[in-house]
């Protein structure tokens, strides 16, 4: 079975976001961590940019051993100079060179045009590798670049010993389809040379960027582009954890494989939210608080049974701490009996119903009903037995949270 490479950028386009700058020791903690989630590639930083990211970059390549480090460069010689510098630790390191090639990139902001674009890129390309064993070029706005002309891009950047090429959907304008075209069509033109990974890297400003992704994957893409909890310019990146988990719950359809620790995911995105104090929205796929927590009474009442019947992956394979059924007014009698039952309270079916009752009422003024809330509750009802049926049934209660 085929791999699909991870290259976590969280470091570097997610990093450069509103609300999600990181300083050197912050990265570092993070990159630990990326490393322990079993990513390919960790994209630290952006060297010319600032000498704190120059710093970061250096810090990661010269820690981190388990996976390549890569560095982000501009086609001009002192973005790669910097680049160098930053990765001259590293074990792995990749150089990761970029120009646009779209002609509204080229014609406004570059002001150069396609036959200079093409020597940039060779000159670069060329230049990059003399000091560093592995380069990655990128298309900027490829998505929307005359695709002959991407082609022409890219068969420079090989030919002067590019050996990932990667096709950006920069301003998340692509939808899948049109997005696998272009993997389609560069694989046609290049004549799939061996040695050669096409890789794919995805905005969200339509929110298609994971079906971007899975898309390119499906049109031969074996490395993905991607961030952590889904973070980085405008809209954000592809989100790592929602493309790992599709195309490992999807394998069967899929057939490729990534070498991603699945049960590492929640703590890689409890750690970035630490970090930038950007708390993840509830509603957010894999990593949410929401996204396996289940109020309507119908529904606890199938998870208790199977859980297959309204979970597609289960909570703990992915390292979130246990399956919350959350008790509000559209629960359940079996979920309240569940819930009792693992707080240490067994109760027969006439308390069952008194504490039924009163979580609905608590439940119509607060919406849900906190662990604290649940046990006043059933002590209040438990009360009103006897003392020593009591005793015989209430074990240790943990502390309420
Ligand atoms: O979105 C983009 O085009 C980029 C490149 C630098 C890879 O982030
Ligand atoms: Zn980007």
């Amino acid at each position: 079975m085929d791999t699909v490479h991870i290259f976590d950028t969280t470091l570097r386009d997610g990093e450069q976001s509103p609300g999600f700058s990181m300083n050197v020791e912050e990265k570092l903690r993070l990159a630990r961590q990326l490393e322990q989630l079993g990513v390919d590639v960790i994209e630290a930083g952006f060297p010319i940019a600032s000498p704190g990211d120059l710093q970061a970059v250096r810090g990661v390549a010269s820690e981190i051993r388990g996976c390549r480090v890569a560095a982000l460069a501009r086609a001009r010689k002192q973005d790669v100079d910097a680049a160098l510098e930053a990765l001259q630790p590293a074990r792995q390191p990749r150089l990761h060179i970029f120009l646009a090639t779209s002609d509204l990139h080229l014609r406004y902001k570059l002001r150069i045009t396609r036959a200079e674009a093409l020597e940039a890129i060779t000159s670069m390309v060329r230049y990059g590798r003399e000091g560093c064993p592995e380069v990655e070029f990128s298309a900027e706005d490829a998505s929307r670049s005359d695709v002959e002309f991407l082609c022409d891009a890219f068969a420079a950047a090989k030919d002067a010993g590019a050996t990932i090429l990667n096709i950006p959907d920069t301003v998340g304008y692509a939808v899948p389809e049109e997005y696998a075209m272009l993997f389609h069509r560069v694989r046609e033109r290049l004549g799939d040379p061996a040695g050669i990974t096409l890789s794919a890297h995805c905005h969200n400003d339509l929110g298609l960027a994971v079906a971007n992704s899975l898309a390119a994957v499906r049109a031969g893409a074996r490395q993905v582009e991607c961030t952590t909890n889904g973070i980085g310019e405008r809209a954000g990146n592809a989100s790592l954890e929602e493309i790992v988990v599709a195309l490992a719950v999807r394998q069967a359809s899929f057939g490729v494989r990534t070498n991603v620790h699945l049960e590492k995911i929640y703590s890689t995105s409890r750690l970035l939210s630490s970090i930038t104090g950007v708390a993840v929205p509830p509603n957010k796929a894999v990593v949410g608080a929401n996204a396996f927590a289940h109020e309507a009474g119908i529904h606890q009442d199938g998870i208790i049974k199977n859980p297959l019947t309204y979970e597609i992956i289960s909570p703990e394979a992915v390292g979130v701490p246990s399956r919350q059924l959350v008790l509000g007014k559209h629960s359940g009698r079996n979920a309240l009996r569940l819930e009792l039952k693992e707080l240490g309270y067994e109760t027969s079916d006439a308390e069952l119903t008194e504490c039924y009752r009163q979580v609905i009422a608590v439940a119509d003024q607060t919406k849900q009903v906190r662990k604290r809330d649940l046990l006043a509750i059933v002590h209040q009802v438990l009360r009103k037995r006897p003392a020593a049926a009591a005793a015989a049934v209430a074990r240790d209660t943990p502390a309420a949270t």
